[in-house]
């Protein structure tokens, strides 16, 4: 849950960056937040993903205010309870497939990272790739390694910053499709920005932003 607004102070000026934004998201909804470049979409995910903080209001994830907790409670929450995909994949190049995957559960300390790492893989059908470096897989390989990487420690919310921004059409309605069915079988709340108007027909909501505050939501009623 967002109830917030956000400013940035840059020069001595201050750029209002999202105005009372506020929504509560569902478990396994896929949210598409849209709008011009500038309009808040990665401030919202940054907000929402507790790797910035409101300049007023509150974010909730779960039972957790993240506002409210010291370092080492962040840490846990982002390690716990998020994901995150972004355009450019972010995949550690000197790690293979397989140990990008199990790196956000070594972190954690969880049990048995290989074989979740390699379930995960699977999932995005990309096991048989585990082996290879990150330089030797396509962009919607690395794509969904990185989806791969984002759900293994199966988190209740997964941020998506124009994830298909960098794939050509087919192969970016393949990683919306994975992420589809992470809302959808994992029942894990997907927020995605994009810049892609056709990727919003398969998402359950739409929310419009325009220089920080909400244009509009609609929530189509026609979902795969
Ligand atoms: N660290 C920062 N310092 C100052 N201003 C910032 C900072 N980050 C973002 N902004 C400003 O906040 C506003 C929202 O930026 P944001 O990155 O959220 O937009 P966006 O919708 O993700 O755009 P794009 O589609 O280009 O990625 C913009 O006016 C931007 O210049
Ligand atoms: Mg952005």
């Amino acid at each position: 849950m967002l109830a917030v607004s956000k400013h940035y102070r840059s020069n001595g000026v201050d750029v209002p960056a999202l105005r009372d934004f506020s929504h509560r998201f569902r478990a396994g909804e896929f949210v598409a937040l849209v709008g011009r470049s500038g309009c808040g979409k990665t401030t919202l995910l940054n907000l929402a993903g507790a790797m910035d903080f409101p300049s007023q209001g509150e974010v909730w994830i779960g039972d957790a205010c993240t506002s409210r907790l010291d370092d080492a409670g962040l840490t846990r929450l982002r390690r716990t309870r998020i994901g995150f995909i972004f355009q450019f994949f972010q995949l550690l190049p000197t790690l293979s497939v397989v140990e990008n995957v199990e790196l956000p559960l070594l972190l954690a300390a969880a049990p048995d990272p290989r074989a979740q790492a390699l379930r995960s893989l699977e999932w995005v059908e990309m096991a048989d790739f585990a082996q290879r470096m990150p330089h030797q897989l396509s962009g919607g390989q690395m794509q969904r390694v990185a989806i791969a990487r984002a759900l293994v420690h199966r988190p209740q919310l997964l941020l998506a910053d124009e994830p298909i921004g960098n794939l050509d059409t087919t192969t970016g309605n393949l990683v919306l499709e994975l992420l589809r069915r992470a809302a959808s079988e994992q029942g894990a709340t997907v927020l995605m920005a994009t810049h892609s108007p056709e990727s919003t027909s398969i998402t359950d909501t739409i929310i419009r932003l325009r220089d920080g505050a909400v244009e509009d939501i609609t929530q189509p009623a026609c979902t795969v």
